[in-house]
């Protein structure tokens, strides 16, 4: 019988994170303020504490995992790596597709593990209370449950959309002790501002964002900070504990490398925290194709330009050099609500511009389809941002079939869907289409943008 699950021990947790701005070829161009100038480390901090602005910043290759955040980590990880071998069977491929299980965590997510650290420094900091936007609701969970543990208040601004999508994330929050508010929401000057104009707007996580940096900034006492669970330096750094261990789990099933990783990419923290260690390789010489798959209905890296953009529709956060479709961008209502953000991390777009990663966009339909075959061969329900790497690795897998060869597919399976089953349910009943972004809309949305300064696309040109 082949070999199912490749586990490590408490011990083979990862002790530091990695940096990949150390290796990166060529360097990332600096965060900007409005006046086109480099932003300067004080100047975040009123949204963000020193010690996590530190690290946004740093180049250094290893981070140092404290040991307190170590011992929370160790509730969940290492998380398990887990050879599909009944989805092989199926498709009957020569491929050997390999899952990291990112769904075993109390949230059901990666988003844990950047959220224990980020609560962490925050209390470091002195910090009580944490605000923070979740699209699908999953960050949101992830940072109410780091809260909890870490004794600090947490308020959480989630999609609208989702949150009428999701309604027991919202009671999963409130069972970790936070408060979980539809966004846009009356309770911040950007959420009146924006449902005046747009009084029945699905929302979107640049609104939620604008709101949860306002709640931040605006408290007096000064002890109040923002969290973001994908996008910025830090986090991505804070998720290489799953390629840091899908390496030595892939070593232990015998296989030398990966011939190809994919990712679901929202804001692209989970695709950054499998594959940052393997593209470590890659920039030293191995050959490996990473895929960031996105939705076909928010296409950035697809069909946006990379240039510099804000974070958020309010324009709260600088300016960052990324692939982007415009900061006022508003998503179809997709059920995976955490890949509707209109920009990708400046990393991730660094790593695309290079050559070193490979965008790919799904449509839904494809991946509720590759989401039902998952479930009935593998036997577990993905949530939907998953399906969109889990249809990758399907054609991916059909493909290595066509051309006759062993592929090593490894994918980041990073969440379930138990508490996304409406999804489901409409698109076994017929309800949900295909959707795609027009060139009308698109173009409409890049007009935020025509004004804005524009980034170098400065690559090595060895990828
Ligand atoms: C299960 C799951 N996968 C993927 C994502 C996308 O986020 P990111 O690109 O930061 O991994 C989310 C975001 O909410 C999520 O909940």
């Amino acid at each position: 019988m082949k070999s199912k699950k490749f586990l490590l021990n408490e011990d083979d947790m990862p002790k530091q994170w990695y940096n990949i701005a150390a290796d990166l070829p060529t360097p990332m161009q600096p965060p900007m303020g409005p006046d086109g100038n480099p932003i300067k480390p004080e100047m975040l901090a009123p949204v963000f504490p020193g010690n996590l602005i530190e690290q946004e910043m740093s180049r250094e290759r290893w981070i140092d995992i404290p040991e307190e955040v170590r011992d929370i980590l160790r509730i969940w990880r290492p998380t398990p790596l887990i050879r599909a071998t009944r989805l092989e069977e199926h498709l009957k491929t020569p491929a050997r597709i390999y899952y990291k299980d990112e769904s075993v965590s109390p949230a059901g997510s990666h988003k844990p593990n950047s959220a224990v650290p980020q609560a962490w420094y925050n209390k470091q900091f002195g910090i009580k209370k944490l605000t923070t936007e979740t699209g699908a609701g999953q960050w949101g969970s992830a940072i109410a449950f780091a809260s909890n543990l870490l004794g600090l208040e947490c308020k959480v601004f989630m999609v609208r959309v989702s949150f009428d999508q999701k309604p027991f994330r919202k009671t999963l929050m409130q069972v970790w002790g936070a408060k979980c508010i539809a966004s846009p929401s009356k309770e911040t000057n950007a959420g009146r501002e924006i449902l005046k104009k747009m009084p029945d707007t699905p929302g979107s996580l640049g609104i939620a964002i604008s709101e949860a940096i306002e709640e931040a900034v605006s408290d007096k006492t000064g002890k109040t900070r923002y969290t973001l669970g994908s996008v910025l330096n830090h986090v991505l750094l804070h998720q290489t504990v799953i390629g840091l261990e899908a390496k030595k789990q892939l070593t232990l099933a015998g296989e030398k490398k990966p011939d190809i990783v994919i990712g679901c990419a929202g804001g692209g923290s989970n695709f950054a925290g499998l594959s940052f260690p393997f593209i470590s390789d890659k920039i030293h010489g191995e050959k490996i194709e990473v895929y960031p798959v996105e939705s076909t209905t928010c296409p950035k890296m697809t069909r946006g330009p990379f240039t510099y953009d804000f974070g958020d529709t309010a324009q709260m956060t600088p300016l960052l050099a990324m692939y982007t479709l415009g900061h006022t961008f508003i998503p179809p209502p997709i059920h995976a609500g955490g890949l509707r953000y209109h920009g990708m991390a400046p990393l991730v777009s660094q790593c695309i511009v290079e050559g070193l990663a490979s965008p790919r966009a799904y449509d839904q339909l494809k991946c509720y389809e590759a989401a039902l075959l998952w479930a009935r061969t593998e036997g577990s329900v993905c949530a939907p941002e998953t399906s969109h790497a889990i249809a990758c690795a399907i054609d991916e897998a059909n493909k290595a079939k066509q051309e006759g060869k062993e592929k090593v597919i490894l994918f980041n399976y990073s969440g379930h869907g138990l508490l996304d089953l409406t999804g489901y349910e409409k698109y076994m009943s017929g309800h949900l289409k295909e959707l795609h972004l027009s060139e009308g809309e698109l173009c409409e949305s890049l007009e935020v943008i025509k004004n804005l300064p524009k980034a170098k696309k400065v690559k090595s040109g060895k990828w």
